[in-house]
């Protein structure tokens, strides 16, 4: 099996790899990354030379995907700007990555019928009440930020060259994702980063916003069980049933870390924050087998225990 991975030197494209090559020995994968500001090369320290060969590259250049997809067996998209915060700022580069790039790896999928599965957020469905339910595969889009409204038109490309070009692809969306590797600008590594050093710890508004969190190595193996048992054409929700405000998160770091909840500072709210997002990841379950392993107080624990080692070294 050759994939192609794109985003593979951020977040959750370089646990992906990781989980990919320990799961499959012999498969190779080439990583597709334009290396933003999100990138890190040290993430793929164990993968490179392990099966894993990185190209220095945009996915919205489609010369270049046509040329990697030509000759792989399937593509897992992760590539994407994702901070919402910079979205608010200015959304072009939003709209370049995670719209434009996503039509040009669907081309390549396209002319050269290979199988994708597309990796989307939660966010695209906006924002639930208190007593709302969760989400799940049938519910409305809704995105109500520039990021999530550009996840969203990437996710309706999918589904549209699957009705009408019946290309092979899968889509998933995802709740937040907590582990090693995430950018510092993220708000678990920011708060395991500031508490170390001692500085306030900035909560938007209450701190009250409801996420559901996953550890992204269950995010991992849920992707490896859509590639390898999901139906095409379907959409796949990922979740833990883990449903938490910021603020308890933030606490429950700081806990860990034996600090206090004194470095917790409220700022103004971020504009259009999502109150809740929550999902229902039955139809994953039932379909594929997945099953969620990491529980959030030991995960988190091993999260923390991750970054101090990173941060220290
Ligand atoms: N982090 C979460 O909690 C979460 C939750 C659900 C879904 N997702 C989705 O998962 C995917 C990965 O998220 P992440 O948190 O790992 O992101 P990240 O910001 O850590 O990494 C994104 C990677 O994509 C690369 N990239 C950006 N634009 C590119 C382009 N045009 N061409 C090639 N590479 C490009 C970056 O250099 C970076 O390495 C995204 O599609 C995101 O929407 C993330």
């Amino acid at each position: 099996m050759r994939l192609l991975v794109t985003g593979g030197c951020g977040f959750i494209g370089s646990n992906f790899i990781s989980h990919w090559l320990s799961g499959h020995p012999g498969s190779e994968i080439v990583n597709l990354d334009l290396m933003t500001y999100a990138a890190d090369m040290r993430n793929l320290e164990e993968a490179e030379g392990r099966g894993c060969e990185t190209v220095v590259g945009d996915i919205a250049d489609r010369d270049l995907v046509s040329r990697i997809v030509r000759d792989v067996d399937a593509v897992v998209n992760f590539a994407a700007e994702t901070h919402v915060d910079s979205s608010i700022m200015d959304s072009a580069q939003f709209v370049h990555s995670n719209v434009i790039g996503v039509h040009s790896i669907l081309e390549a999928c396209r002319k050269h019928e290979k199988r994708l599965h597309h990796v989307s957020t939660d966010e695209v469905y906006g924002s639930l009440g208190p007593g709302e339910g969760r989400f799940t595969e049938n519910s409305r889009y809704a995105p109500m930020n520039p990021y999530s409204a550009t996840k969203a038109s990437g996710d309706h490309l999918v589904r549209a060259y699957f009705n009408t070009y019946g290309i092979k692809a899968t889509i998933s969306n995802c709740g937040n994702n907590y582990g090693p590797r995430q950018h510092a600008e993220k708000l678990v590594p920011k708060t395991i980063t500031n508490a170390m050093l001692g500085r306030k710890i900035p909560v938007y508004g209450s701190g009250r916003q409801i996420r559901d969190w996953i550890h992204v190595w269950d995010h991992c193996s849920a992707i490896e069980a859509i590639l390898e048992k999901g139906r095409l054409g379907e959409t796949y929700l990922v979740g833990a049933s883990n449903e938490m405000e910021n603020i308890n998160v933030i606490k429950s770091i700081l806990r860990t870390m034996g600090k206090q909840d004194s470095l917790i500072e409220h700022v103004a709210d971020r504009p259009g924050h999502d109150a809740r997002y929550a999902l229902d990841p039955s139809k994953l379950v039932k379909e594929t087998g997945w099953i969620c392993r990491y529980g959030f107080e030991e995960g988190m624990k091993a999260t923390v225990d991750w970054y101090l080692k990173r941060i220290g070294s």
